[in-house]
């Protein structure tokens, strides 16, 4: 198991399912967490134990990201920025929902940059610096309905290949997890009944992801192990993308 001791962890997003099962194991693997979320997250915190921070911020907000970052990097540093914070409005590609499409991408692309930017200057000072972005098999093969997701999602792999192309040389890594439907108690609204029978059949291992294996797999990019692994995109689909 990876370890994380002497390490501070900005998860973004913490306060969701994703986010907390991530929050969890981060803290199993010895990380100090920083729990970053517009929803409260001190419970989380501090059911975690006593080391751990949160900050409410409003990831639209591109003045509250930039304060919150600053601030969290001065009070702990950051070694690990995981961005999971995300919104998954769904609608025909026909519907121009201009609202819909362009707060998607305020949250789902705009502020995982805005936090890299924002923790670059305490990463390069970490000298193993870790960026994880939670991105979506969406963002790597077409979903009916997913436009706007879809599009916001690959745009994150390609922000985060930029990512380490060009911070690399400060000993920092970017990759990207592209999960499949995950069991959180939000996406099984979406994927219920039929809809969602018929989504795990077309998957090869016959069933959704787990929150806890989407957050294994960011324990392992943020791991010194690796060290190697740079500008990756991780699909974590069951097989969905390669039938
Ligand atoms: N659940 C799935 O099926 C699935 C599949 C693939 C990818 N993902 C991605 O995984 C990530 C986590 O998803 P989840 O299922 O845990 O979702 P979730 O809705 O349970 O959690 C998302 C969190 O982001 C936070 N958030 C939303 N807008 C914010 C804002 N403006 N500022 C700060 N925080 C904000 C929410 O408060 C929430 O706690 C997302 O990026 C999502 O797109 C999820």
């Amino acid at each position: 198991m990876a370890d994380l001791s002497g390490l501070t962890a900005v998860i973004t997003g913490a306060a969701g399912g994703i986010g907390t099962a991530m929050a969890e194991a981060f803290a199993r693997a010895g990380a100090r967490l920083v729990l970053v979320d517009i929803a409260e997250t001190a419970g989380l915190a501090e059911r975690l134990g006593p080391v751990h921070r949160h900050a409410v911020i409003d990831l639209e907000d591109p003045a509250a990201i930039a304060a919150g970052v600053e601030r969290i990097g001065r009070e702990t540093g950051i070694d690990i920025l995981v961005n999971n914070a995300g919104l998954g409005i769904v609608f025909p590609a026909e519907k121009t929902e201009i609202d819909a499409f362009d707060r998607t991408m305020r949250i789902n692309l705009r502020a995982p940059w805005l936090m890299a930017a924002g923790a670059l200057p305490f990463l390069k000072v970490s000298g193993r610096g870790r960026i994880v972005n939670i991105s979506s098999q969406a963002g790597v093969i077409a979903i009916e309905e997913h436009a706007a997701y879809g599009a916001s999602k690959a745009g994150l792999i390609n922000l985060t290949k930029v990512m380490a192309i060009e911070w690399a040389r400060y000993g920092i890594t970017a990759n990207a997890i592209a999960p499949t439907v995950v069991e959180t108690p939000m996406a099984l609204v979406g994927w219920s009944g039929e809809k969602g029978e018929k989504a795990r059949g077309d998957i090869p291992v016959g069933r959704f992801a787990r929150p806890s294996e989407i957050a294994a797999a960011a324990l392992y990019l943020a791991s010194a192990e690796a060290g190697i692994v740079n500008g990756a995109v991780l699909m974590a689909d069951g097989g969905y993308s390669v039938r």
